[in-house]
């Protein structure tokens, strides 16, 4: 059969396949330094613990671990998650948290349970490609919130609510991505206030808060939350691992029955088995102890990547300088073309994700991000020297 594009659902038009996985395909090569992909860095994997937990699921855990479980989550496993969320700051019922497939399965159910074709989100401008990815299946229409050195401007949000009625923002407000900005606390309250006056549905997008290597920890958005319109979403994919796809989100019941609904519909609940081995795995191993090599390893790598950047890029290049997390954000002069810069890069085998596609409208062209989590320092100090040596001519 020959497909024409009347066969395919009208939202389908609109879609194009991630940049990132199409980088991805290139970076796969040895040979390539790839600054891509927002990958942890797999050497820090926990495999032997990973490997004992999964052996005591199954020799002392009975058939659970194979069988249907419940749409909710495994539920030892949603009480650790409320623990560590009060060890973030949050106070959440057990009965709020859903345990999703990754946390990217959460931007997908808060698509199909908030959007129609053409509504309007607010959104950081760059955000997250795969967010824009998964609301526009929803046909979404993007609309950016001015941010600057500190995060988005919370006084701008009133204005723009009133202009284009959104029906919820979605903010990265820890270690951004693509820009490793951080939300000030002031910011977050002011947020979760202004949130609060103009009934602004908040979508808290945080993989990436427990990674932070220096500077002071701030309380996520949801700490300020008193009306009940912050769904806080995050993941075990950069502290455990991204294999295991574990992510959650905590969220009144309201949207939780609505979210499980829509849960059921989807793939009835995630894994029975990494659930079980994610909570064994939690609840014997030095996790505070695990995180703190993985803090030392990215700081240590984000370091190298800043001082390299520093005696490699010419005048008229700018970087962010994240206090966590995996990525930075590189401003060239107005008029360069990270596009460019990516084709003659790929050619001396480094590649990144060029500024574009992480802009919903447009912008963008002179920006490019850089991951610094998957590559060791030596590669990093060669991947940056090679970017330089194209840039300087
Ligand atoms: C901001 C943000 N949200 C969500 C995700 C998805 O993560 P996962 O589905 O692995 O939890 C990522 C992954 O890189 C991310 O950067």
């Amino acid at each position: 059969m020959h497909f024409s594009p009347d066969n395919f659902a009208r939202r389908m038009g609109g879609l194009a396949p991630s940049a990132i996985r199409e980088i991805l395909k290139v970076t796969a090569r040895p040979e390539v330094i790839s600054f891509a992909g927002g990958l942890p860095a797999p050497e820090l994997f926990p495999l032997a613990e990973v490997q004992a937990a999964a052996d005591r699921v199954l020799t002392t855990g009975g058939g659970g671990a194979l069988q249907y479980g419940p749409s909710e989550g495994f539920q030892p496993l949603r009480e650790w998650i409320a623990g560590e969320l009060g060890r973030r700051g949050i106070r959440s019922p057990v009965d709020d948290i859903l345990v999703t497939v990754g946390s990217q399965q959460v931007l997908d159910l808060v698509g199909k349970l908030f959007l129609n074709p053409g509504d309007v989100i607010l959104t950081e401008n760059p955000t997250y490609l795969a967010a824009i990815q998964a609301f526009q299946v929803f046909e979404a229409k993007f609309v950016g919130v001015p941010t600057d050195a500190e995060g988005l401007i919370p006084e701008a949000l009133p204005e723009l609510i009133r202009r284009h009625r959104p029906k919820f923002l979605y903010t990265i407000p820890n270690f951004q991505n693509p820009t490793g900005i951080t939300l000030t606390a002031g910011r977050r309250e002011a947020l979760a206030r202004i949130a609060a006056e103009h009934g602004l549905l908040v979508i808290e997008d945080d993989p990436y808060g427990r990674l932070r290597y220096r500077g002071v920890e701030v309380p996520p958005v949801r700490h300020w939350d008193e009306a009940g319109l912050v769904l806080y979403v995050s993941t075990f994919s950069k502290t455990i691992a991204p294999g295991l796809r574990l992510g959650w989100v905590a969220a009144p019941p309201e949207v939780f029955n609505r979210l499980l609904v829509l849960k059921q519909a989807s793939d009835l609940h995630t894994s029975s088995f990494d659930q079980r081995v994610a909570h064994a795995y939690l609840t014997a191993s030095d996790v505070p102890a695990h995180l703190e090599k993985i803090r030392r390893c990215y700081g240590e790598r984000y370091g190298v990547m800043d001082a390299a950047l520093r005696a490699e890029l010419p005048a008229g290049y700018e970087w962010t300088h994240p206090e966590g997390g995996m990525f930075l954000w590189v401003t060239g002069p107005a008029g360069s073309d990270s596009l460019l810069l990516l084709e003659r890069a790929i050619g001396q085998n480094v590649a990144f994700v060029p500024g574009r596609d992480f802009f919903p409208a447009e912008g963008g062209r002179n920006h490019f991000r850089l991951n610094f989590s998957n590559s060791t320092p030596e590669r990093i100090r060669e991947g940056v020297r090679r970017l330089g040596a194209i840039l300087r001519g």
